[in-house]
């Protein structure tokens, strides 16, 4: 069984009675992880409307799902190209002929990256908890001197205790704020683009593991209740909301936005947390989760596939576009409009001009 949400459900409802060696360890090892993944009950997922079916589910790997896409003369961004996920999405991309820009928080790890795959590739320097890094990245790829296709906003963190940045807490800082800037210093390239594509690796932590209320406007360095996987959470329903608030305001562009799940992989995500949890982690998602090459399809399909061109504003797993059902706030517009503002208020000193190019309320 790949899909890890559904053993731990199963093994959270007890529907498993008897107890093999197989999952005897899975059940240990969901125990163990539990505080990386989303609550056992509580929302789930649904086709979306008017979205059609792919060809492709959790067993798709991102070389499949680009099998015959061609996107030479395309470039694409891909923040954290150095490991896991967002190292196989651009090294497959780049296997498809596109230009990949990958970045790192060093410019030595960008380049080692950049240098291990076959194709097109520029190492670029980004820390995206500091937002000098992020306008310096930036404008390097601004200096390409040409439209950017598709940004795929990868890069993102997992845990630790309670750090602030600007006042903010980390993982919300790093894994939405630093993109929100990127992406909207990058907007004007993707306009550029025949078909613009902004692409969000959010998580299902997002509906699993936020916070009930949703973003904390009034408590955004989560000074009030703290935990790594409550600030995860947080910060992917932010990813979401980004890609959601985006997508309503390029509306009448050609460029589009959308969000997903990547599955539950084996990375270094938890580097930051205890032995256990990383233990718990890697036994779980090596039994039932995705391999690195699967996890990176749905960023990949969504980076690239054709059948896409014009479908923004959704949110995707295992290369499909699912609608959440039950309490969350995936879908919650409100919030996504206050979290735009609310971004924009915590970057303002760094935002260009440009923003106020795409549609405002
Ligand atoms: N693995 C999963 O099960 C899973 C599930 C759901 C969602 N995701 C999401 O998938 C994305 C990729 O994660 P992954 O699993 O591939 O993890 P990973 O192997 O840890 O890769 C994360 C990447 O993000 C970079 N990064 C971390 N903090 C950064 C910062 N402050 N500034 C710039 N870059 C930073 C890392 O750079 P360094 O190597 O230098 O730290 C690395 O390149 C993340 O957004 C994650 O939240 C993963």
């Amino acid at each position: 069984m790949k899909n890890l949400l559904r053993i731990v459900q199963r093994t959270c409802s007890g529907d498993d009675v008897t107890v093999s060696r197989r999952k005897f360890l899975t059940m240990s090892s969901a125990m163990l992880a539990a505080p990386v993944l989303p609550a056992c009950s509580g929302p789930s997922v649904i086709p979306t409307n008017g979205i059609p079916r792919s060809a492709y589910d959790d067993n798709s790997t991102a070389e499949q799902v680009t099998e015959r896409i061609d996107l030479s003369g395309k470039i694409v961004v891909v923040t954290g190209c150095n490991s896991g996920i967002g190292y196989e999405t651009m090294r497959v991309l780049a296997l498809r002929g596109a230009h990949v820009i990958g970045t790192g928080r060093t410019m030595k790890k960008a380049i080692a990256a950049c240098e291990s795959v076959a194709g097109e590739t520029t190492p670029m320097q980004l820390e995206l908890s500091d937002f000098d890094s992020v306008s310096a990245c930036a404008k390097s790829i601004a200096n390409i001197d040409a439209p950017i296709d598709v940004l795929v906003c990868n890069a993102g963190m997992y845990g630790g205790d309670r750090e602030l940045v600007n006042g903010v807490e980390k993982q919300f800082a790093v894994n939405h704020l630093g993109h929100f800037l990127l992406v909207n210093l990058l907007l004007e390239r993707l306009f550029l683009a025949q078909q613009g594509r902004v692409v969000v690796v959010s998580s299902r932590a997002a509906y699993g593991s936020a916070p009930e209320t949703g973003i904390l406007f009034d408590d955004l360095s989560m000074q009030n209740r703290y935990s790594a996987g409550l600030a995860y959470g947080h910060s992917k329903l932010a990813n979401a909301l980004f890609s959601l608030e985006l997508a309503r305001r390029l509306e009448g562009t050609r460029v589009t936005s959308n969000a997903l799940h990547p599955g539950v992989i084996r990375t270094r995500i938890v580097r930051h947390e205890s032995f256990l949890l990383r233990t718990g982690f890697s036994l779980l998602s090596k039994i039932a989760g995705k391999s690195v090459e699967e996890g990176a399809a749905t960023s990949c399909f969504v980076a690239s596939h054709p059948s896409l061109s014009t479908t923004s504003g959704r949110y995707f797993e295992d290369c499909n576009a699912v609608t959440v059902v039950g309490d969350s706030h995936m879908h919650d517009t409100e919030q996504a409009a206050r979290l735009w503002q609310e971004s924009e208020r915590l970057t303002r000193e760094y935002l260009p001009p440009t923003s106020a190019r795409i549609n405002t309320r």
